[in-house]
């Protein structure tokens, strides 16, 4: 089963929250006066269109892309409750899609799609403009590192942010950074952070030990039998 499948029920969604933190980032393109009405898109990696919806009321037209059939379940559903009907999803990694047009804009939120140098040479192919969210190094998280320690690892925070900015530097493309820092409170029922964490050190390609993860966790657990996480993020929005 596709790793991302088993997260789809349980990862944010669209919504329309003003303090979300999307908002965050269509105001930072705004400032670079990056326009999205009657445009075309290639969303990259596009999950349960947490960004593809409401970009969706002002392009004419987005392809989203994910190797998770679960997440494009979640975006289809909410686009059919959203009536847009102008987003076509495919179920395929990004290694084995072929562009077969020039979108006006490709865009990668917070998606491992995009990590090896012909992996951004081909978003680069793709559209006139490419825009790129990624975590930029920092993932403050007591859990993530007690959990990562009690696996005989230790935590090191994303950076796919540093990787593209060194491409685009080798290829001399001009670009423009946003710096962004959260700060993310999230609690969970102490079953499924279990489940939460599980998958978290999975996806980091460790073997999750579940007696392990409940030790950890334990120390955490509140009266409510709820596990609350803070984690204190970097992020990079690069837009070339
Ligand atoms: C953290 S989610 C981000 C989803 C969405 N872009 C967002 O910002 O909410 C990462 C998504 O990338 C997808 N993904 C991971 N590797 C991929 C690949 N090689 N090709 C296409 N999609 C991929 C996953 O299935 C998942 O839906």
């Amino acid at each position: 089963m596709n790793k991302w499948d088993k997260k789809a029920k349980n990862y944010s969604r669209y919504g329309e929250d003003k303090d979300r933190f999307e908002n965050r980032i269509f105001d930072a393109l705004d400032s670079l006066h990056v326009e999205f009405q009657d445009k075309t898109l290639l969303d990259i990696g596009c999950g349960t269109g947490v960004y593809t919806l409401h970009l969706a009321k002002k392009c004419s037209h987005i392809d989203g892309i994910d190797s998770s059939k679960e997440m494009l379940e979640v975006l289809k559903e909410d686009a059919k409750k959203l009536n847009l009907t102008n987003t076509d999803t495919l179920h395929i990694g990004w290694d084995s899609f072929t562009c077969k047009e020039v979108y006006d804009y490709a865009l990668c939120t917070m998606s491992p799609a995009i990590r090896e140098d012909r992996d951004l040479e081909k978003m680069t192919k793709c559209a006139k403009t490419k825009i790129y969210l990624g975590w930029a190094g920092k993932r403050e998280t007591h859990i993530i590192e007690a959990l990562f320690k009690a696996h005989g690892s230790s935590y090191s925070p994303p950076n796919g942010a540093k990787k593209v900015k060194e491409w685009l530097n080798k290829n001399s493309k001009f670009y423009q950074v946003i710096p962004f820092d959260e700060e993310k409170i999230r609690t969970r029922e102490f079953d499924e952070a279990v489940e939460n964490f599980e998958w978290h050190l999975d996806v980091r390609g460790l073997k999750p030990d579940k007696k392990k993860i409940v030790e950890v966790l334990e120390k955490f657990r509140d009266k409510e039998n709820c596990i609350t996480e803070t984690t204190i993020n970097h992020f990079n929005l690069i837009v070339w």
